[in-house]
């Protein structure tokens, strides 16, 4: 019984759900993605919290109160190990009318999938790509089409994440991750805000470069000096911490993971080993 759809457990692919949701037809919800390390999901509450604050973003009320949906989360990860949590509410069933319905329940789901903890020598490459999403980006809202455009351009190009940048000439968060930059031993990353997803992964990154005596600077950098840093790596529930090897082809300090980079990842292991044990 992977799955909870709308107050019942049963497996994922017994899952059925009318082609009138809205989160079908208009993409009208909100998700979230929950890492299961050692069958304990990592920061449950921030992701439950995010997940408030998204339905509150989209004016939607939260589908049940949050103690109960964690009760599902870990109730879908018995028995698993390694696993993910995906979890979306949208705006429900009616006939489509772009206003919101009156008085339809939201659609609710959450289930869990085991997933394939990364190689710990794995690197990424980065392709930049052109930021043209709204201006609400730290909502997790289910319409994803920029950051799937973004994704396939950097598959297409043999890398492994877009690295999104406005118009303005600032690098603001990858296609489906944080970005961080590493300059003369300080630790940049955009701020949180409208810009970028607040990610719990980055969230956690600043605790632990906090931890770790990392200065941090919470500061939007332009494009060359991006490029220039040092070290760069990018964050995510699934990605955890991803060193940057290369951006457009270019390597990224000496095209090999560096110390600071190396010392998060090490320590962010140890953290999910300590919360999730
Ligand atoms: N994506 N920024 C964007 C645009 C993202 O989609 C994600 C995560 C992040 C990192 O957030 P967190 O550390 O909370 O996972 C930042 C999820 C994992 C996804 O869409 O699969």
């Amino acid at each position: 019984m992977n799955l909870y759809l709308n107050g019942r457990f049963m497996p994922l692919e017994e899952g059925r759900v009318s082609v009138e949701d809205r989160g079908f037809q208009f993409g009208d919800g909100v998700y979230e993605v929950v890492r299961v390390y050692r069958g304990k999901p990592f920061r449950l509450e921030p992701h439950l919290r995010r997940l408030e604050q998204s339905c509150r973003g989209i004016e939607m009320g939260l589908p049940e109160p949050l103690e109960r949906i964690a009760g599902v989360c870990r109730r879908l990860v018995e028995g698993h190990t390694e696993a993910q949590i995906y979890l979306q509410v949208t705006r429900g069933v009616a006939p489509r009318l772009h206003t919101f319905p009156k008085d339809a329940p939201p659609t609710f789901l959450a289930y869990s999938r085991p997933v394939t903890p990364p190689a710990p020598d794995r690197v990424y490459r980065l392709k930049v790509v052109m930021d043209d999403r709204w201006g609400r980006c730290h909502l997790k809202v289910i319409c994803l089409l920029p950051n799937l455009l973004a994704k396939q351009k950097a598959s297409e190009a043999g890398c492994d994440e877009g690295l999104f940048v406005r118009d303005d000439g600032f690098v603001t968060e990858g296609a489906s991750s944080n970005a961080f930059f590493v300059r003369g031993g300080v630790l940049w990353t955009h701020p949180s805000g409208p810009r970028i997803l607040n990610g719990v992964t980055r969230e956690t990154v600043l605790e632990v470069a906090a931890a770790c005596g990392v200065a941090v600077r919470q500061e939007a950098l332009r494009l060359p000096d991006a490029l220039a840093a040092d070290e760069a790596f990018v964050t995510g529930t699934l990605a955890e911490i991803a060193p940057v090897v290369a951006i457009d082809g270019r390597p990224v300090g000496t095209g090999t993971p560096g110390p600071v980079t190396l010392g998060i990842q090490s320590a962010f292991r140890d953290l999910t080993r300590r919360e999730c044990p």
